[in-house]
């Protein structure tokens, strides 16, 4: 099997006595499209946030294409955040900013100064989400599907190799839901890009997913195939599947 783009192993964290992960063992292959489901309050996001170091390990070891990055200091990050993309949970659009000026901001963070060149790269990131020409727009004259793609285009304008979605769908319509998986895959497919999305969305699931990772009791319970996914007997992921808490209706 290839080398994983991303390799965790025994990854924990936890806050205060709440243990949220407790030895995270997850691949993910350079190209591919990982969905990661699980519970609410399970530790998705708090997972994610370990990728680009915004969260450090407290034990275990993730490698970013070969670099261990569990333990690296803050300035040794900057190459690794650059190769990684992120679509945070709230969406989190700056509201006084322009689109332009959103989707800009990684890459000036990243020291980008020429002028010409951020204007082309935002140009191009919008094309991309399908929103071209709508620079000048601020988020509040935009709908939830539209923030959700320019909040894509921000993860995508500094050609990352790697994009991590929380929750793409969340608040969005179906086929606004479905639009937004398109360009998940045209990523994947066109620019050959690595995706790790979190959802709740098990229909997205079937549209996107190469693997899927199911995250339960701080750990990765099942990895399989979508395929796989629909013919399992792992009664926590069959009880997930079919939104079955276990409790009786009153
Ligand atoms: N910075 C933090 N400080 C303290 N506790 C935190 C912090 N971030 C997350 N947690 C806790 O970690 C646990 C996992 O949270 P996380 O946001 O990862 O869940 P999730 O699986 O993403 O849930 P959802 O599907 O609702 O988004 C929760 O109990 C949460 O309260
Ligand atoms: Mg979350």
């Amino acid at each position: 099997m290839a080398e994983p783009y991303i390799r965790i192993r025994g990854l924990t964290q936890r806050f205060w006595d709440n243990e949220v992960l407790c030895g995270i063992d997850l691949d993910v292959f350079r190209g591919e499209t990982l969905v990661i489901l699980g519970g609410s309050g399970g530790g998705k996001s708090v997972l994610l946030k370990h990728l680009p170091g915004l969260l450090q390990a407290q034990s275990g070891s993730i490698q970013i294409d070969g670099v261990e990055i569990t333990g690296l200091e803050e300035r040794k990050l900057g190459p690794i955040r650059k190769q990684m993309g992120v679509m945070f949970q709230a969406g989190a659009l700056f509201d006084s900013f322009t689109v332009a000026e959103n989707v800009a901001f990684p890459l000036r963070e990243n020291g980008v100064r020429d002028e010409a060149e951020i204007a082309a790269r935002v140009a191009e990131a919008l094309k991309i989400v399908r929103l071209p020409g709508q620079e000048e727009k601020f988020p509040s004259d935009l709908s939830g599907g539209m923030r959700k793609r320019v909040a894509l285009a921000r993860a995508v304008v500094g050609r990352p190799a790697c994009v991590l979605y929380d929750e793409p769908h969340a608040g969005l319509d179906p086929i606004t839901g479905d639009s937004i998986d398109h360009l998940i895959k045209d990523l994947q497919q066109d620019l050959g890009m690595t995706n790790v999305v979190v959802t709740h969305e098990l229909r997205s699931v079937f549209h996107i997913a190469d693997r899927v990772a199911f995250l339960d009791n701080g750990r990765v319970e099942w990895t399989g195939t979508p395929d796989e996914l629909r013919e399992t007997t792992h009664a926590g992921l069959r009880a997930f599947v079919a939104g079955d808490s276990g409790e009786p209706w009153k």
